[in-house]
């Protein structure tokens, strides 16, 4: 192939900027074929359509803070416009927390011992696994949660509204008044879901609104009427959009050669794509990238034993579900616990843990903890991967063009 270049250059047949333009032509060539092969979609193959009615009550639902037991603590107070649907924050504050984003810090909250998950393509088609861990999955056809055999609803979007309102720390008041509520058993879930209702059906705008939409008796609203709206609301808002790369498979939209660059190597030698595939960027399975845990951890004093916390098997120990991509550059901090700030380093953190962190400030029980996570890690296909400040450039400017706004703007409730 050389020889017929130069050749073709000498006799001056063709000019080099022109081959340049070949071979950068047949790089985006090879790029689009690697993207549609991935099980990339066009977005609105993505969607389920929702009514119009729904999906307005529920935006008020998901704004309101008659939802959280002290009625201080909106959906909205943690999934934020201004950060991606997410709240900008290392772990949320929710219950007593005051302000947006860097401002709940500090002014004090309860602290979730997690970093707020956007809802980018939430829900969308074959999106069937919600929260770090996965503690609602319908991958197996079947709901499983904390609900066991009395899951409210054969949809695990609607499943998953249900949990924050009954969130301790979330949604719900840590206090000696709450001291009943934190049993986790579904008796104690439905009497506080009874509870949240009728504040509901009593408010002179949303309870009629939500009785319409969904066609029933005023008096006749419940709680599954109320997650079906913030479902329906989240669905519609945060469906996948048209972004740069969908311009660039299906409409013949440009790259700049450092984003086509970087998306060869997504789909290509950096391996991205072993989990981070599909038209969300995840195979939504569960994986251990051993990322700096921050804050008090999910199993507490530093720990988040993961999707361990869901299926009890050794095999899940640290195992977090792969973080769909969409709009990724708007969502930091990065990691289940938030620990990274800057999207490069979250994507160098996969391939050179050991890089961000600094062993002589850690506890015994820290390092053992981490050597735990990098022996499962060392097992990976990400082990062995080398990267040069160009390769992480590049795969940054790549999650870029996967930038997209939301339908409707979310009331601020701070
Ligand atoms: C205190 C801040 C806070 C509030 C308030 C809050 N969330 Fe979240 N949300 C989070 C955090 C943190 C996570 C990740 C939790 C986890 O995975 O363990 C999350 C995850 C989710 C997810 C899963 C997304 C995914 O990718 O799987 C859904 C759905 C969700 N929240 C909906 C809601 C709804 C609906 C409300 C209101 C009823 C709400 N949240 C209120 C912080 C909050
Ligand atoms: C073996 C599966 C796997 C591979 C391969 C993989 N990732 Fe990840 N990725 C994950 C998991 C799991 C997390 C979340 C880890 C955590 O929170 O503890 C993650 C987190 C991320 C995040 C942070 C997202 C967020 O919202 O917090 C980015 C960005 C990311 N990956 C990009 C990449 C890029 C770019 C590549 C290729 C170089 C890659 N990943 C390869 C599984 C993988």
């Amino acid at each position: 192939m050389r020889y017929v270049t130069e050749a073709l250059l000498a006799i001056g047949l063709v000019s080099s900027s022109a081959l340049t333009t070949v071979a950068e032509g047949m790089r985006e060539a090879v790029l689009r074929e690697a993207i549609l092969a991935n099980g990339f979609l066009p977005a609105n193959a993505t969607h389920i359509g929702q009514p119009e009615d729904l999906v307005e009550i529920g935006k008020l639902l998901f704004e309101s803070r008659l939802l959280s037991f002290d009625r201080g603590t909106a959906c909205a107070s943690c999934h934020v416009d201004r950060f991606g649907s997410a709240d900008g924050i290392v772990n949320a504050i929710g219950t007593e927390g005051e302000g947006l984003g860097f401002e709940r810090v500090m002014k004090g909250g309860d602290i979730v011992p997690r970093n707020t998950l956007p809802f980018w393509g939430r829900g969308g088609v074959g999106f069937d696994t919600f929260f770090w861990d996965g503690k609602v999955d319908a991958s197996s056809g079947v709901v499983l949660s904390q609900f066991g055999d009395r899951a409210p609803s054969i949809d695990p979007l609607v499943v998953a509204v249900h949990l924050p309102p009954a969130e301790i720390g979330e949604m719900v008041i840590d206090r000696w008044e709450t001291q009943s509520l934190q049993a986790e058993d579904v008796e104690t879930a439905t009497a506080l879901y009874e509870m949240l209702t009728a504040r509901i059906r009593d408010d002179p705008i949303m309870g009629p609104n939500l009785a319409a939409a969904r066609q029933v008796e005023l008096e006749d609203i419940q709680f599954l009427d109320v997650t079906e709206a913030i479902a329906s609301f989240i669905r519609f808002n945060y469906r996948v959009g048209q972004t740069r790369l969908h311009d660039f498979v299906y409409n013949s939209g440009e790259l700049s050669n450092e984003e086509r660059d970087g998306g060869l190597l997504f789909y290509g030698s950096g391996g991205c794509t072993t989990c981070h595939s599909g038209p969300y960027f995840s195979d939504l399975k569960y994986y251990v990238v051993p990322f700096v845990q921050a804050g008090f951890g999910r199993n507490g004093f530093g720990v988040d034993y993961g999707r361990f916390n869901v299926t009890l098997r050794e095999a899940d120990r640290y195992a977090i579900r792969t973080p769909p991509l969409l709009n990724v550059t708007r969502t930091a901090p990065y990691g289940h616990s938030g620990s990274i700030f800057d999207l490069g380093d979250a994507i160098r953190g996969h391939v050179d843990p050991l890089r961000y962190v600094d062993p002589e400030s850690m506890t015994e029980n820290d390092r053992n903890e981490l050597y735990q996570r990098l022996r499962l890690w060392a097992a990976s296909p990400l082990n062995g991967i080398v990267m040069s400040d160009d390769d992480v450039s590049g795969l940054k400017a790549f999650l870029g063009t996967l930038t997209y706004d939301s339908a409707m703007q979310v009331k601020i409730v701070d």
